[in-house]
């Protein structure tokens, strides 16, 4: 009796075994896991729109919105590397290109060329040369970008500024920035908003005061080796650096970099240095540009164009491989760049995107990147190596409390030989 009732038990379990591989592959089939560090209010929309492009263009996958807050990926990155080593890897990741994605992902094999999707979609005849370039290694490309971002732009609330009796042209030298920071100090507004929760939002603040005092040359110098990061020039770019902490929002280690931006937004602050996203933040307030607020490149950066752009990659072994072809083809498509730009702050990359559907930032924005030298960030991981971006932080989060400006060079000296970065 006993072996009667077990027989079809037994049939049953084959059957199940049997069929296992095929629900889990039904179900793998659906699902399709991006993992970003968009979670502020306007990368999350942003993001939303890049999903409701692929949605429309591929129903029936299931999206699963992985993210790990925390501004320009510093917590995401680490929990990345994680997963990546653990041989548990999303289908597609964030990344920045340059040194970040071909360092860090491409060199230790965490990602499937793409070369053959750039082929198939002829990006290589609307995408400018030099941003493949960035993304292209052993004549592969590991990336679809979906916007690049300048990072060099200083923001500002026009009703306090008016009220100030401070006007903006379409240029400022540093010196002029610190008159108009001391001028609203003596009105008993705080001129400078600054949310360093965490410290690359300030490095960015160096990494801008930077570029305004080597110009791009020196820029390039610095990132290929010909110039020394203890040059008079980097130091006198520390001793600005030193000056405009001075003028931050004493509560600035509290706050995240969109929590800074929404002090501008409010008019508790005056004026915010940070990259575009913080668009994506006055838009999501629903500001108007030149009208809320407005913007001009950071002190002594006009002519530059500081490279922030955003790229998602296809995993080595990605559990849902065509899913993800399949969103990079979304993300790369006009319609994506067409949706997602407007809301993120950045600029599409392609350039057969209908130029109407942009307001008067991006038509800024995107006039800059056209004529501007275009220089990778450092802060972002395009410039260096990680190594390097670790260190300038550590060095900046010394230098905030103590303003030495030779220990600081000094520390920057010995990260670039460390990380090889020589003539
Ligand atoms: C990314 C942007 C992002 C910003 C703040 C940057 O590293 O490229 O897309 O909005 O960080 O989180």
């Amino acid at each position: 009796m006993k072996i009667n009732t077990c027989l079809p038990l037994t049939k049953l379990a084959t059957a199940l075994a049997l069929l296992l591989p095929f629900a889990a592959f039904a179900d793998s089939a659906k699902k399709l896991e991006v993992f970003s560090w968009w979670t502020s209010g306007g990368e999350a929309a942003a993001l939303d729109a890049l999903f409701k492009v692929y949605k429309e263009r591929t129903p029936g996958v299931e999206i699963v919105n992985a993210t790990v807050a925390g501004g320009g990926g510093s917590a995401a990155r680490p929990v990345l590397q994680t997963r990546l080593a653990g041989g548990n890897p999303p289908d597609t990741w964030q990344a920045h290109p340059g040194w970040e994605l071909l360092g860090q992902y491409v060199e230790p094999g965490y990602c499937e060329p793409l070369n053959d999707l750039y082929q198939s979609e002829n990006w290589g005849k609307v995408l400018p040369e030099q941003l493949v370039k960035l993304l292209t290694k052993d004549g592969k490309q590991w990336c679809v970008l979906a916007g690049v971002h300048r990072g060099n732009d200083l923001w500002y609330n026009k009703k306090v500024l008016e009220k100030a009796g401070i006007k903006i042209g379409d240029t400022i030298s540093i010196d002029e920035f610190l008159a108009d920071c001391a001028k609203l100090k003596a009105a008993g507004v705080t001129p400078l908003a600054v949310g360093d929760s965490g410290i690359w939002a300030t490095a960015q603040l160096f990494e801008n005061t930077l570029l305004g005092t080597v110009g791009p040359t020196g820029w390039q110098d610095l990132f290929s080796g010909k110039m020394a990061f203890d040059d008079p020039k980097v130091k006198q770019a520390a001793q600005s650096y030193a000056k405009l902490l001075e003028y931050q929002n004493s509560d600035h280690s509290a706050l995240t970099w969109d929590q800074a931006i929404k002090a501008v937004e409010e008019g508790r602050c005056a004026f915010s240095s940070m990259g575009d996203w913080a668009h994506g933040e006055f838009t999501k307030a629903n500001l108007k540009d030149d009208v809320d607020f407005g913007w001009v490149s950071h002190p002594g950066t006009k002519g530059g164009f500081i490279v922030v752009a955003d790229g998602f990659t296809l995993a080595k072994n990605a559990p849902h491989k065509a899913e993800t072809v399949s969103w990079l083809k979304s993300i790369g498509s006009k319609e994506s760049q067409e949706e997602f730009n407007p809301l993120k702050g950045s600029i599409p990359i392609r350039t057969d995107v209908d130029k109407s559907k942009f307001g008067p930032y991006h038509q800024w924005s995107m006039k800059s990147f056209a004529s501007d030298a275009l220089l990778p960030s450092c802060v972002h991981g395009e410039a260096a190596p990680a190594a390097f971006q670790q260190a300038l932080n550590d060095a900046i989060t010394q230098f905030v409390v103590d303003k030495n400006v030779d220990a600081f060079c000094s520390a920057l000296v010995q990260a670039a030989k460390e990380s090889n970065i020589t003539k």
